[in-house]
């Protein structure tokens, strides 16, 4: 492997169906955390994984989602963003230690590639310890991944 090959610090997390994706929040989230989350409509997971961390961003491409979060969850933060613009989401200006996504689309199997790019997106641009998604896609593949080590 070349020197100057890049070496991603980010762990992923592929979760099957909303339950998988919050079960992640007691062994993902701590309290020194900074977290962005993509995908938020309403707020119901900002509002769990915010008892877990020290800061909570919920984000959403809808402005719609994001007005009916802020009325739902008022000392809450919320903000809309496209989870495809990461440009966006690093001029928020915040050392985001771990990233949630949960954009609808995401979870059949044609959408894997998409998913990998959205991951390598977010692993090169804002650096986070880890990146938990919703998606069976990414999780079906990532149980059928083995790294290989060699002995010597
Ligand atoms: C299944 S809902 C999220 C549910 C939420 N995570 C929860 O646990 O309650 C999927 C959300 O993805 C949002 N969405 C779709 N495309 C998006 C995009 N490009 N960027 C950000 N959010 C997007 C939708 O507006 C919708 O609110």
């Amino acid at each position: 492997m070349s020197e100057n090959q890049l070496k991603l610090r980010t762990k992923f997390i592929g979760t099957r169906k909303v339950k998988e994706y919050r079960e992640t929040i007691p062994v993902w989230v701590n309290e020194d955390d900074v977290i962005l989350e993509i995908g938020c409509e309403w707020g119901t997971t900002t509002r769990l994984i915010a008892e877990h961390c020290k800061e909570v961003i919920g984000t959403d491409i809808s402005p719609d989602c994001i007005q009916r979060a802020r009325e739902m969850h008022p000392d809450l933060h919320f903000e809309v963003l496209d989870g495809f613009d990461a440009r966006a989401a690093l001029d928020m200006g915040k050392e985001f230690t771990k990233v949630y996504i949960d954009i609808s689309g995401l979870s059949g199997y044609r959408s894997l590639l998409d998913v990998i790019s959205l991951l390598m997106m977010y692993a090169t641009v804002l650096r986070p310890e880890a990146i938990i998604i919703k998606s069976g896609a990414l999780k079906s593949f990532a149980s059928s991944c083995i790294a290989w080590r060699s002995s010597d």
